[in-house]
This record gives structure tokens, C-alpha cells and sequence, in this order.
């Protein structure tokens, strides 16, 4: 993937946000849809796909392996899957951009079959750990050959048959699990992962969804899942939720703009991923939930938030995995809170696509804002609902949240900030700056 030219960005303090939106299909749900499509035999259809940059290099990578993707003019994706075991050697090497959800769960799928596929990405991407996913990986028969700090460019030689094993989470991650379910896929017997700390369970519900002979039990050690191997999955037709995760930029905009009043339409609000619109309402948003529904297996409703006065407030620690991508537009919402709110036990943010936890420090001072950094977090002290100060560059990090959160604390800034580069946005929110601009227009 052609790396986007830098585009700088100045934002302005903007009028009230109004009106009704949608915010794109969710980033994990779209990734493993086409996944488990290209796995299954026979034809899927998937509405709703997140057509962003990460879930394009997954669509382009299943292809390279053999399974046959197609986007229909109505919007709506069809995938023809190879069958558990189908997959092709591909000609050339992976690109995986930005995507670190893509690298860890292929590495998994491509560990237990008779493939080697090379993974290489950008910068962001290749500055990320990927030690953690080579450890499982390598105890079922599959190897690696990583660059120095098990970095991308990273060969993976699949092993078939793959020997399953029995795995205990160390650090809480959705994408460690899903690459040592992926790999279960595949490989005779059972496969089991012990997740002491829940973590999103879109694999575990979509597999299961596929016709996948998956467990779940909770027990006082965490979850245990077991995957029984040689699987047989059947084509589905998968309706893609609305992403919290692109929903939380708008929650906290629509909070911190005066006289904003916006309902955000179709968000899957699965207990996995909501966290951050809980800590919202502990800080006093006003965000009502209308038509709770279930679309595609997953708890949806529409938000409607409405300007108000936040409070700080202290993160409570067992939120961490369930808001862990919406920590940079945290921060910007208790830039804005009465007092101090200290958000601490989120260590895993500093292996993102940027190190979150700097970036987000080094943003928000630039724009007046008191931070003290911490190892796992930060603490925050707000401007009680008065606008921050800006009138400053932030820099991006090749890293769309953080674009976005710092577009966000610019509505409500008194001078512009500028965010040195928002080309990042397109990997997960291509239409974030279009969404913006009918929010700000609608009165
Ligand atoms: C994801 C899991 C999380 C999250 C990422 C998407 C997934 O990563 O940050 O954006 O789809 O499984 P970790 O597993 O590294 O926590």
C-alpha cells in the first residue's frame, strides 16, 4: 500500500453539532467477517463492511490467498470462501498498512496451513510488537523469522498439521486470542485460550455464528475457550454494527461543544467495547439510549448525546479492555471536566499504532492542557467547560485516533489546532471529516 501523502489540518472552534448519523461498520467485527467468509464454502454477504484502509489490506491479503472478494454497487460485500484448509500460497508479500488487527489474526490463520506469507507494513506497523503473537504461534509447529524485536517484515512458515495447544493470555488482547483461535481453525483437536481478563468476543460470536464447535465457560481462572480444529464453517449473511469505537469521537464532541445536540444512529454497544460510554456517563454526559436492538448477533441502540457539564473522574480499572482503543478521546473529554481525572492501568496503550500515551501528553500541553504521564496513563486536570487554549500544532503519529481526538479538542479550542497530518483517519473513518462537516452545517 502506497503510503498516503501527509495532510495537515486546521481546526477551527466550532458551532453547536446537530443533526442524526452513522458512523462506519466496526473495525473488528469487518475484519473477522472477511476472514471467516474466506474460510467458509460457499457464498457470504456482509452489509455494512467498514471500508477502510485496515479491512481493505485484509480483503486484498484473503484474495491473495485465493478466496474471491467482491464489492456489489448496493454496498454490499459477497465473499466465495476456500473452506477451512483452502488456503493458497500467495504470490507476493502481504501488505498489511497500518493494520495491526489484519497482521496478528492472518499470522494466526496462515500458522496452520501450508502457506508462507511474508507480512510487511508502515511505519506505525513495523515499529509494533509482534513477539506476543510469534510466542503462541510457535508452540503449534508453525515458525517465524521476525525482524529484530520480532517487528514487521515477518515471514510466517504455516505447519500442517498444526499441534493445538493450550494457551493463557499475559496480557489482555483480543487480537493475541483471536490469533490462537484463527490458528485452532485448522489443526486437529482442541485448541484452548484462557483469557484471564475479558476482552472483546467478536471472534468467539462469529465463529460460533459460521457453525464453529466453540465453548465458552466462565470459571475463577477467567474464560476458557475451546475450539475444536478441522472445522467446517457455513456462509453467513452478516450485518455489520455500527462502530463504538468511531461513535466515541462524536459522544465526546457533541458533550464538549456548547448547544450540540446530535443522535448518533445503529452503534453496537456490546459489553466488550462500551466502556468509554459508561465513563462518560460517571462523568455526567447526557447520552440516552433509543431503540436498543441486536443487528448481526450484537446489542445495538442509537445515542443521543447532548452538550454538558463534565466532571472529572477515576477510570475505573476493570473498563481498561472494553474502552482500550477510546483512551486518546478520553483524554480530550476530561481536558474539558471539572478537575482532575487520572486514567491509569492502560500500559497496552503505548503499543498502538503510536505510543497513545505520549502522544496524546504531548497534544493536549501543547494546547494548554495540565498532564501528568504516567507508565499506564495519564492524569488530566480539565478546564470545567471553558474552552482549552490551542493555537497549536499536535502531531498525529500515523495514528487515526489520535487525529481524530486532537480534530475533536480543536471544536472546543479558543485558537486553531493544527494536526500536522489526518491522513491516518482513512483506516478506520474515511467519511469522519464529511460526518463533521454535516454536524456543524444541520441546524
Ligand atoms: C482489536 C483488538 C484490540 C484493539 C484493536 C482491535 C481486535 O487490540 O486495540 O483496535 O479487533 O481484536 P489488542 O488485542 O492489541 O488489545
Amino acid at each position: 500500500m502506497a503510503p498516503s501523502p501527509s495532510r495537515p489540518l486546521e481546526i477551527h472552534a466550532s458551532g453547536p453539532l446537530k443533526g442524526r448519523l452513522r458512523v462506519p461498520g466496526d473495525k473488528s467485527i469487518s475484519h473477522r467477517a472477511l476472514m471467516f467468509s474466506s474460510l467458509a464454502v460457499g457464498e457470504s454477504r456482509i452489509e455494512g463492511l467498514l471500508e477502510g484502509e485496515d479491512v481493505l489490506a485484509t480483503a486484498a491479503a484473503m484474495r491473495s490467498m485465493g478466496a474471491t472478494l467482491e464489492r456489489g454497487e448496493d454496498g454490499v460485500w459477497r465473499v466465495w470462501g476456500l473452506g477451512v484448509g483452502g488456503l493458497l500460497q500467495p504470490a507476493g508479500a502481504l501488505d498489511m498498512g497500518n493494520s495491526g488487527t489484519s497482521t496478528r489474526l492472518l499470522m494466526g490463520l496462515v500458522a496452520s496451513h501450508a502457506v508462507t506469507a511474508t507480512f510487511v507494513g508502515d511505519a506505525s506497523l513495523s515499529a509494533r510488537p509482534m513477539g506476543r503473537v510469534i510466542d503462541p504461534l510457535s508452540r503449534t509447529g508453525a515458525s517465524f523469522a521476525a525482524a529484530p524485536g520480532d517487528r514487521l517484515p515477518l515471514t510466517v512458515r504455516g505447519i500442517v498439521p498444526a499441534v493445538p495447544i493450550e494457551y493463557t493470555l499475559p496480557v489482555a488482547s483480543a487480537q493475541v486470542k483471536s490469533a490462537v483461535l484463527l490458528a485452532g481453525l485448522n489443526t486437529p483437536g482442541i485448541t484452548r485460550v484462557i483469557e484471564p481478563v475479558a476482552t472483546r468476543d467478536h471472534s468467539e460470536r462469529m465463529l460460533r455464528g459460521f457453525g464453529a464447535d466453540l465453548t465458552v465457560e466462565q470459571t475463577n481462572e477467567g474464560r476458557i475457550l475451546s475450539l475444536r480444529g478441522e472445522a467446517e464453517l457455513r456462509p453467513q449473511q452478516i450485518v455489520v454494527p455500527g462502530d463504538p469505537s468511531s461513535a466515541a469521537f462524536w459522544a465526546v464532541a457533541a458533550s464538549i461543544v456548547p448547544g450540540s445536540d446530535i443522535v448518533i444512529e445503529n452503534v453496537g454497544l456490546n459489553a466488550t467495547r462500551a466502556g468509554l460510554f459508561e465513563v462518560l456517563r460517571l462523568m455526567g454526559a447526557d447520552i440516552a439510549e433509543q431503540d436498543a436492538r441486536e443487528v448481526g448477533g450484537e446489542p445495538v441502540a442509537d445515542l443521543r448525546v447532548r452538550h454538558a457539564a463534565l466532571a472529572a473522574a477515576e477510570v475505573p480499572p476493570h473498563l481498561t479492555p472494553s474502552m482500550i482503543d477510546e483512551y486518546p478521546i478520553l483524554f480530550v473529554a476530561a481536558a474539558f471536566a471539572q478537575g482532575r481525572t487520572v486514567a491509569r492501568g492502560a500500559e497496552e496503550l503505548r503499543v498502538k499504532e503510536s505510543d497513545r500515551i505520549a502522544a496524546m501528553a504531548a497534544a493536549l500541553r501543547a494546547c494548554g492542557v495540565p498532564v501528568e504521564e504516567f507508565e499506564d496513563g495519564l492524569a488530566i486536570t480539565g478546564s470545567g467547560g471553558e474552552p482549552i487554549a490551542g493555537g497549536a500544532q499536535v502531531a498525529s503519529k500515523l495514528d487515526h485516533r489520535i487525529a481524530m481526538s486532537m480534530t475533536v479538542a480543536g471544536l472546543a479550542a479558543r485558537a486553531p489546532v493544527t494536526v500536522d497530518d489526518v491522513a491516518p483517519v482513512a483506516t478506520s473513518y474515511p467519511a469522519f471529516f464529511d460526518t463533521l462537516a454535516a454536524l456543524q452545517g444541520a441546524d
